[in-house]
């Protein structure tokens, strides 16, 4: 059986991880091979991904552990540079599977394509006449991926909005016509991306307007998933602090959060802290689901908090997450690129939706293990204890020294790059 719970991950060495995971079965032999090379993503590959390429850029591969959703075990693969964001999101998911875990859900998979009309004579005519010809739209829009249609998707849903209606502007007044597209497993910015284009011609033809943007939109509101987790006060209690103050405190640092842009932008990012690595390894558009994120946060017409922290009738702290997730398990770079396919098989999901739902959790986890932190004794302390390893590397630390200069530094309380230089002279001597 697959477990995601594996005492004693953090203390091996990256070679004895690598050697569990394969004898857990959760590795094939292929994708393996690109964990244990040196250059998993090929000089040859990369020129073909993007352009002027000079080099490649890796990031930690860290695996957040411990994590059962919806009663299913997830390691899940996570590429960030920041320390403490994979302990963190461990730590609370740990906490969580003791509550019985995440429970997830979604929506069906609809992406949004954007098409901008300007110029009509009579902008509602023009509008009504798009929408009497909405069945013709869907058809023509599906004639241009017959493949998705096979797959199980395609064009479901058209409709169009008069914007700046009583301007007198020729350039605020338009008309906005949306195309409601399922893209099974794809993320789908190509899929929708060519349907808009391909409808582009007919829809000036029905307005005798001018058409400008086609384009998807990175506001997929009908691609939801939701992550819910409710935790007993008593598991959430922490050196001098009681679980029902760091309940309560959860809650105030969330109703802090969603009354305050300037705290709800870090509050949010904390939450991405979770999210953005997993998308990364997976190999999707971090900048895509980034944006999402942010503007679902604005739904309600000001910028509050992606999570929300109740308490319920039975004292127990209730955490959910709803965001717009337009990630891909095909196509894309996820294909191309060998990290992601890796990534796929650890986290081992059948579908984008299954995948979408880890990392609603994944980001539920990541909000709750920094405000926890922040309402007990603060990120510094954990923070920079992590963090004092990569000090002691940038000062030139490598093997065994590093844990025994990062080491020192904690006890001295000053985990500062100088100070790791000092430590490192004396070996030296
Ligand atoms: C740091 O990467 C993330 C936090 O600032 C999030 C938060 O303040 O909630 C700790």
């Amino acid at each position: 059986m697959k477990t995601s719970r594996i005492p004693g991950f953090y203390n091996m060495d990256v070679e004895e991880r690598r050697q569990l995971l394969q004898k857990m079965n959760v590795v094939s032999d292929e994708h393996a091979d690109y964990l244990f090379s040196k250059e998993p993503l090929s000089l040859d590959t990369a020129d073909h991904m993007v352009e002027n390429v000079i080099g490649t850029f890796p990031l930690p591969l860290g695996l957040g552990l411990n994590f059962l959703i919806n009663n299913k075990e997830y390691i899940v693969p996570m590429a960030i540079e920041e320390p403490s964001v994979v302990a963190s999101a461990s730590h609370i998911a740990k906490i969580v599977r003791t509550a019985g875990g995440f429970k997830t859900e979604a929506t069906d998979r609809v992406m949004i394509g954007q098409i901008q009309v300007v110029g009509c004579e009579d902008m509602t005519a023009a509008k009504d006449a798009l929408l009497s010809a909405r069945d013709e739209l869907i058809a023509a829009a599906n004639e241009a991926y017959p493949s998705l249609v096979k797959r199980g998707g395609g064009a479901e849903d058209f409709d169009v909005r008069l914007l700046n209606a009583s301007s007198d502007s020729p350039y605020t007044q338009m008309l906005i016509a949306h195309i409601y597209v399922n893209t099974c497993d794809a993320m789908g910015a190509n899929i929708v991306n060519t349907m808009v284009e391909s409808l582009a011609p007919s829809v000036e033809s029905i307005t005798k307007g001018k058409v400008y943007l086609r384009i998807l939109s990175n506001l997929p509101d009908r691609c939801l998933a939701r992550a819910k987790c409710v935790i007993p006060p008593s598991l959430l209690a922490s050196e001098g602090f009681s679980g029902e103050e760091v309940r309560d405190g959860v809650v105030l640092a969330y109703e802090f959060a969603d009354s305050d842009p300037y705290r709800a932008v870090t509050h949010n990012k904390g939450t991405m802290n979770g999210i953005d690595p997993v998308v990364i390894a997976t190999g999707n558009d971090w900048r895509a689901v980034e944006a999402g994120a942010h503007a679902y946060a604005a739904r309600h017409g000001h910028y509050g908090s992606m999570t929300k922290w109740s308490v319920d009738q039975d004292g127990n702290l209730v955490g959910e997450l709803e965001l717009p997730m337009s990630v891909g398990t095909v196509g894309g770079s996820i294909n191309v690129h060998p990290m992601s396919k890796l990534s796929l098989e650890l986290l081992d999901v059948e579908s984008a939706s299954e995948l979408g739902q880890v990392m609603v959790a994944v980001g539920l986890a990541q909000n709750l293990g920094a405000l926890k932190a922040l309402v007990t004794e603060g990120i510094q302390k954990g923070h920079m204890a992590l963090h004092s390893r990569s000090v002691a590397v940038a000062a030139g630390a490598t093997g065994e020294m590093v844990d025994m200069i990062s080491k020192q530094m904690i006890e001295a309380e000053d985990i500062r790059v100088g100070k790791a230089q000092q430590l490192l002279e004396v070996y030296k001597r």
